[in-house]
């Protein structure tokens, strides 16, 4: 709220305290013209395997192996092998940074931008920053970032929120399903090793993962993100990633105009969201049936979406996500002023309200690792 009036208990006069600082996401205070943002460019890479142990390698990266675009249309049966070869991730398991700053460990003598670029920068996962990106649009979820400092560099990580967490824990079946045909549609859209067949017989494991590490810069803030990357494609124009990279999503078939209208203000303004970050340059969806099936297949190139929305009303605007993502990074930057491990800022937000501030110390909101404190400051 407003400044407080502190009553003294000693009877002096009242002192004005300050008010605890907040950022509002209103969208209307962020149009404006688009912020800079640096090309991203890759800076390595890393696995996690069937287990979710880590590999600095790029073991865990798949090939886009589309049907053949002048063959019939697709029939992929994405409920296929449910329940019995789905190996979901644990998700009680709290990975926070982790993966990251073993990357970042094995890699910070090596990084290009000069010495203390990692200093002046901001460490964090992809999502983090598509959350950030879509708020001023966000009618739903809410989140929280926990923010520490250390030897210069801020380092962001997601807490679940009670009402995530509640949410996840009380996920009913058909969720559950919904969750591994996502995945399912990337074991029929990918090989193996380039110029390989897609071999949908085996089980879907979710603790899988192939990441990138990007660098790249919003207005004056250096970023540090990963990201997981579906696939890439070995016939791409460009074979640099993330130039080759190629996000794969499942949406429902959709009918009629509203239909659209209603999927391009909500759904692609998170797809554009996630593969604007890491410049992925398209997105290839799949359409599925009432009875789970894909049935057809449509390309989105990412630098290509906001057209389909531009002229509506009620649409978004990419400007508006990369303001409010800059406006935040400079309000984190200027609230964590101590470089301490320790120590936590977490910062909140719930739809309809400003992104407010809570310090805290130690567990269990401290989210960087000993051996990546001990690690970097020894
Ligand atoms: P969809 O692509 O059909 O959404 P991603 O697209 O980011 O590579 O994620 C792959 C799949 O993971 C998603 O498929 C979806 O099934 C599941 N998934 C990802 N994020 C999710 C979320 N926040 N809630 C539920 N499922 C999610
Ligand atoms: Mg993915
Ligand atoms: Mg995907």
């Amino acid at each position: 709220g407003a400044g407080e009036m502190k009553d003294g208990a000693t009877g002096g006069p009242p002192k004005w305290t300050r008010p605890a600082p907040s950022l509002p996401t209103d969208a209307s205070l962020y149009a404006g013209p688009f912020p800079f943002y640096r090309r991203p460019s890759e800076l390595g890479c890393f696995s996690l395997d069937s287990e979710r142990r880590y590999h600095g390698d790029s073991r865990a990266l798949r090939y886009f192996a589309p049907p053949p675009a002048h063959g019939s249309a697709p029939d992929f049966d994405l409920r296929e092998g449910y329940p019995e070869r789905y190996r979901p991730r644990d998700e009680e398991t709290q990975e926070g940074l982790d993966h990251l700053l073993r990357w970042l460990l094995e890699h910070r003598g090596q990084l290009e931008g000069g010495p203390g670029w990692l200093a002046g920068a901001v460490v964090t996962w992809r999502g983090h920053l598509t959350k950030l990106l879509t708020t001023p649009y966000e009618l739903r979820e809410g989140w929280q970032l926990a923010a520490s400092r250390l030897q210069g560099t801020l380092y962001l990580s997601e807490v679940e929120t009670p009402a995530a967490r509640a949410q996840r824990l009380a996920h009913p079946p058909f969720l559950r399903e919904l969750m591994y045909m996502g995945y399912k549609f990337e074991q029929y859209m990918c090989a193996d090793t380039p110029g390989g067949s897609p071999d949908p017989s085996g089980e879907v494991n979710t603790n899988v993962a192939f990441c990138s590490v990007l660098r790249s810069q919003l207005g004056t803030h250096p970023l540090l993100f990963s990201g997981e990357v579906d696939c890439t494609d070995p016939k791409a124009p460009s074979t640099q990633p993330p130039a080759c990279y190629v996000e794969l999503k499942t949406s429902k078939e959709m009918h009629s105009p509203g239909q659209w209208r209603s999927f391009y203000r909500h759904k692609l303004l998170k797809w554009w969201a996630q593969s604007f970050l890491p410049g992925v340059p398209r997105v290839v969806a799949g359409f599925r049936d009432p009875e789970g099936s894909v049935r057809s297949l449509r390309t989105f190139p990412t630098m290509e979406m906001f057209e389909l929305i531009r002229a509506d009303r009620e649409g978004w605007n990419p400007s508006v996500c990369m303001n409010f993502c800059a406006a935040f990074l400079s309000f984190a930057q200027s609230t964590v002023t101590q470089d301490d491990p320790r120590l936590v800022h977490l910062f909140s937000w719930e739809p309809g309200g400003p992104v407010t501030v809570s310090i805290h110390h130690d567990a269990p909101y401290a989210f960087l690792p000993t051996w990546y404190v001990d690690a970097v400051t020894q």
